[in-house]
């Protein structure tokens, strides 16, 4: 382990250039024209991993992004961990808010700014440069297998597909993934739940056409004011979601567990400053951690129609829209909330208007077990690295894939994130410490020694 350690030390700063290399790639999977891009981000991530000594690495296409699969397997007897990860980044939009371009990296204050910084390219590469460290120090002590998507952002429409045809490619006995967060760079913690999630789009149709608000106003149905009231009419004033049977499914946590979770380090004061709000809004009768963990939500996502552009226009419009979703906890089902959503947002439509309801791409929600060899070998990697225990935590984002891979793998997975809540995933001036890149590469041969060495047992 000593050797491996030194070499990671010893090349930082190559692993933080090759990192700002593929930080330069605009792997958009939503977004058409950055294809070639995103097909370039697969190529460079082969390459990385044949560079790191994968004995085996390929490009598998698919009706959308390609998926890349690695491998090193020194022998079938010995445990095989799956590392699943993604090269393709959110929209780097608004531009105008970011400090340096998206797909320029630089280094600020020990961070590294560039969207994927964080989600995901810097946390999926921390594998690859674990593995290199091993691989080049003869200290890799089980098999390994790569499988990074290039459609995480969107849903990962065709990961599933490719799941359900390779399972024996797949075949491993855990699913290692760095692509979530922990506590603070102090207090480390291991996730171990993710929310689900329902992503529905909806259209309200008022005229025909657009009016003019003056000839028609008063005695038409304007849609943007109705698509506000059926939205205001998803809520009630405690902040409780009013769709008929949303909560049925919801597993309840016990006051036992809530204590437990409110136990983990957390200042509303400084969450507040941090964001600059007058106050927190959510579920009545929930902490801020547990209406962003283990409490459903609805939000809107954006809302849009008539005209927005310079200057007036007395317009009446004929539609307005709105992108909204809803975040899941076990037991709920994506496909049922959304049918329940459908069902009760059409109901409160006032008959002057035509609603559509269209679904966009769901996911399970997931809770993975703190009591397996897995979870204990990562628990003591954190401690060693770290010098403190982490602690285990639910986290409100998702990641769809998480609870397929149960299903159609059978396997579990560890959500070993290095990430924090404040590299602004997602948004303008996305970043990585550069502490957190490093110390994931130190901590991640630490979980495979352990691994290893627990699982002989
Ligand atoms: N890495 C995130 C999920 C995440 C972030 C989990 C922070 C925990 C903490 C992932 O890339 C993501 O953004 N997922 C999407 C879902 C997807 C279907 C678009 C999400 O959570 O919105
Ligand atoms: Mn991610
Ligand atoms: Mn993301």
């Amino acid at each position: 382990m000593q050797n491996v350690q030194q070499y990671i030390a010893s090349n930082q700063d190559r692993f933080v250039s090759e990192l700002m290399d593929m930080l330069r790639i605009p792997s958009i999977s939503a977004d058409s024209k950055y294809k070639a891009d995103v097909a370039r981000c697969a190529e460079f991530v082969k390459d990385s991993l044949l560079q790191a000594g994968a004995t085996k690495a390929e490009i598998c296409p698919t009706a959308g992004h390609p998926i890349v699969y690695g491998e090193k397997i020194i022998d079938a007897s010995l445990p095989t961990v799956l590392v699943y990860g993604h090269y393709d980044v959110q929209p780097p939009d608004p531009l105008d808010l970011w400090h340096s371009p998206p797909f320029e990296p630089v280094i600020k204050d020990g961070k590294i700014y560039a969207r994927g910084a964080c989600d995901d390219k810097g946390q999926m590469f921390m594998h690859v440069k674990a593995f290199e460290a091993m691989e080049k120090n003869g200290a890799l002590p089980c098999n390994i297998k790569f499988l990074i998507e290039g459609e995480e952002e969107v849903g990962s429409d065709h990961l599933g597909d490719f799941v359900k045809a390779n399972k024996e490619k797949l075949k491993a006995d855990v699913i290692l993934i760095s692509d979530t967060s922990m506590i603070a760079n102090d207090v480390p913690s291991i996730t171990v739940g993710l929310r689900g999630l329902s992503y529905v789009e909806v259209e309200v149709t008022g005229p025909n056409r657009d009016l003019h608000s003056g000839v028609y106003g008063g005695a038409v149905p304007n849609p943007i004011q109705v698509l506000a009231q059926m939205i205001t009419a998803m809520k009630d004033e405690n902040n409780h979601i009013t769709i008929p049977g949303f909560y049925d499914d919801v597993v309840e946590i016990s006051d036992a567990e809530r204590t437990e979770m409110a136990k983990a380090p957390f200042s509303l004061e400084a969450y507040k400053s941090d964001l600059k709000i007058g106050d927190v809004m959510g579920e009545k009768g929930y902490t801020t951690n547990e209406r962003t963990s283990i409490r459903p939500t609805f939000e809107l996502n954006g809302i849009w129609g008539g005209y927005t552009g310079e200057g007036a226009k007395t317009v009446l419009p004929s539609k307005a829209f709105a992108k909204m979703s809803m975040r899941l906890v076990p037991n709920q089902s994506s496909e049922k909330i959304t049918k329940l959503f459908a069902d009760y947002f059409k109901s409160v439509a006032p008959a002057s208007v035509k609603v559509e309801v269209r679904p966009h791409h769901g996911g399970e929600p997931v809770v993975t077990p703190t009591d397996s060899i897995a979870y204990q070998a990562a628990s003591k990697a954190m401690e060693t690295t770290f010098g403190k225990k982490p602690i285990p935590t639910r986290e409100g984002g998702s990641i769809p894939i998480v609870a397929l891979f149960e299903r159609e793998l059978g396997l579990k997975s560890v959500l070993f994130g290095f990430g924090l809540n404040s590299d602004d995933i997602h948004s303008p001036n996305e970043h990585y410490g550069v502490f957190n890149f490093m110390k994931g590469i130190e901590t991640i041969p630490h979980f495979f020694a352990n691994y290893a060495e627990m699982m002989k047992k």
